[in-house]
């Protein structure tokens, strides 16, 4: 079972993704479940992620191909190779960021950057969690942690569109993409993501 967080940058989903891990250790074995996020996530991916988050890009391109380059080496390294041993994978970020992030957000050809997720052969996900809230609050948390990165210096407008582009992509894919309130507690965010869970315990236990 392959399971995606997807959300604009501020709105818990590394918080979420322990308590879904932690769910799915309980139920069948921490053997059988793999924590992994998106970009870097794989033996040299800190060099592109260094490249991606901290560096001026001039080419309108060079993101999205970055992107492409660390899901490649992702995919092959490690999703696919855990998805093959019957693994339960748990990834922060996967094809709706680029989705939301560079076609919404930077305005990337919609049509173009799915060609090349297919052409990639990039797995679809069987379950998204979309974790969702305001964009002032989602970026007043991010200005709090201090120290932003090149993405999320963005700013207010560009989140604006990137969070329009998740809320088009759950039209688009309602049964697959589940929208989360991610506002509240983080007790009560564990609450609403695990109520998402429960249909898929079915193919488990
Ligand atoms: P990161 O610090 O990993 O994310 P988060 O803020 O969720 O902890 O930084 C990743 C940044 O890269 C984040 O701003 C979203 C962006 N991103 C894209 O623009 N496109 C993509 O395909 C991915 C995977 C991430």
């Amino acid at each position: 079972m392959f399971i995606t967080i997807e959300g604009i940058d501020g709105t818990g989903k590394t918080t979420q993704a322990s308590n879904i891990v932690e769910f799915f250790c309980e139920l069948v074995g921490p053997e059988k479940v793999l924590w992994t996020r998106e970009p870097g996530d794989w033996t040299k991916g800190s060099l592109i992620r260094e490249l991606l988050l901290h560096s001026e890009l001039k080419h309108l391109h060079s993101e999205l191909y970055l992107f492409l380059i660390d899901r490649c080496e992702h995919v092959s390294g490690v999703i696919m190779p855990a998805l093959q041993k019957g693994k339960i994978v748990i990834c922060e970020r996967y094809t709706d960021s680029t989705l939301a992030y560079q076609v919404w957000g930077r305005g990337l050809s919609l049509q173009k950057v799915e060609a090349l997720f297919a052409w990639s052969g990039f797995p679809v996900p069987d379950k998204t969690i979309w974790l969702d809230m305001d964009v002032r609050e989602a970026l007043s948390r991010v200005l709090s942690r201090g120290d932003q990165d090149r993405i999320e210096s963005d700013g207010l407008e560009f989140l604006s569109r990137v969070r329009k582009g998740y809320i088009d992509l759950q039209g688009r894919e309602p049964e697959r993409i589940k929208r989360i309130n991610a506002e509240g507690t983080i007790g009560d965010v564990k609450g609403r993501v695990q109520r998402e869970m429960e249909p898929l315990l079915n193919g488990i236990r």
